[in-house]
């Protein structure tokens, strides 16, 4: 519905940076999370457990808990997101061995180094998918005096981007407006110029990368070389963009299987082993 709305409905997005934006809205997405969640058990007040961007402020944390509380957890525990990304990527993150997860999402990538269950080195910047559409959309802007929405640029990665130049380009057929006429017109974007509209936000995502390996203790980083970074998120899908890691760090990188899922997924899994996990929670209440 983004960008499609008429003047009596409004869009939201309760989430933004992988943080609350709109208390209310998430209370409410919640309760509609949790209601769908439950079925026929609409009675019981489930426990909740939520995946938090490793850099979450205290007060953010808390306001998350308090919105799974209100729209009917009977607990809620807030773990943080690169340790359920692990999880769900099927990595034994309690071995006393050094593994890296970058996590690229739609608002942050979180790169962290875990070993025996806990994050030993991390970052987390504002840079993912949902930037890597505004610059589709302000390279087309620029490039083709062409106005474009959040919605297509989405498309437009999705269909033919790439984090690395190609030989064999793809092309897409965009359907926008023209910024001079203000009529609807389509124009043609190639791979490679959805690469280079992209290159200075995936830049920000591999300093990110970098100054995490340089942070991390040596026999850490030795583990690391030898396992590869393993990527999660939608974002991680974006064509090449392991090989991108590879090239500027020199450490293999490898998407990881259901990479859309496999924040959700480890989050299913340590919500079912709470003993196990209890270790890795950060709150709890
Ligand atoms: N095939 C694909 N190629 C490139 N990007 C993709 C692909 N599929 C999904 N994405 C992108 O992945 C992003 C969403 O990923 P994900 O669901 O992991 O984010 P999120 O967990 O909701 O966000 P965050 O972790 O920041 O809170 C979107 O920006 C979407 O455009
Ligand atoms: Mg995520």
């Amino acid at each position: 519905m983004v960008g499609r709305t008429p003047e009596n409905i409004v869009a939201y997005r309760p989430m933004r940076d992988g943080v609350i934006a709109d208390y209310r809205i998430t209370e409410a997405m919640l309760r509609y999370f949790i209601s769908k969640a439950m079925g026929r058990f609409q009675f019981f007040k489930p426990e909740v457990m939520i995946s938090v961007p490793a850099g979450v402020t205290s007060t953010e944390r808390r306001s998350v808990v308090e919105a799974a509380i209100k729209a009917g957890a009977r607990a809620a525990y807030v773990v943080k997101e690169p340790i359920l990304a692990a999880i769900g990527a099927g990595i034994p993150i309690y071995e006393p061995a050094g593994h890296m997860v970058i996590d690229i999402g739609g608002g942050t990538t979180d790169v962290a180094v875990i070993s025996l269950g806990g994050i030993v080195a991390s970052t987390s910047v504002k840079v993912a998918g949902n930037k890597i559409d505004q610059s589709i959309a302000d390279y087309i802007k620029k490039h083709l005096n062409l106005a474009i929405g959040d919605r297509t640029a989405e498309e437009i990665k999705i269909a033919i981007g790439s984090a690395i130049p190609v030989e064999e380009e793809m092309t897409y057929e965009i359907k926008g407006r023209d910024f001079l006429t203000g009529l609807p017109r389509t124009a043609e974007v190639t791979t490679n110029e959805v690469v280079e509209a992209v290159s200075d936000k995936l830049q920000e995502m591999v300093r990110a990368v970098k100054s995490v390996l340089q942070e991390t203790p040596p026999e850490l980083a030795a583990d690391i070389i030898d396992k590869g970074i393993v990527m999660t998120g939608g974002g991680s899908l974006l064509r090449n963009i392991d090989e991108l890691i590879f090239r500027s760090t020199g450490v293999p990188a490898y998407i990881a299987e259901d990479a859309l899922l496999c924040v959700a997924k480890g989050t299913g899994v340590a919500l079912e082993h709470l003993d196990v996990y209890k270790r890795s929670i950060v709150a709890k209440r």
